[in-house]
């Protein structure tokens, strides 16, 4: 099985939308933050609508409940 090829969302820093997803996941609070770590939209500028709004769609998202969905 080939492995999925991953979207590459900026194309002038080669920052995929999985690793916009894995900033956010380990703490990045907004589009600077997401900037800051990853360099997404700090070049052209063609790509910060969609990173901006990936960030977006992510703070919108239900938190995890971490009492019912960890198993001990
Ligand atoms: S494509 Fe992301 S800064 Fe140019």
């Amino acid at each position: 099985m080939a492995a999925k090829k991953q979207k590459i969302l900026c194309l002038c820093n080669g920052v995929s939308e999985k690793d916009i997803l894995l900033i956010l996941k380990r703490g990045a609070k907004n589009l600077e933050d997401v900037k800051k770590f990853t360099g997404a939209a700090t070049g052209c500028g063609r790509c910060k609508s969609e990173t901006e709004a990936i960030v977006e769609h992510f703070k919108k998202r239900k938190p995890i409940d971490l009492q019912t969905n960890i198993d001990f």
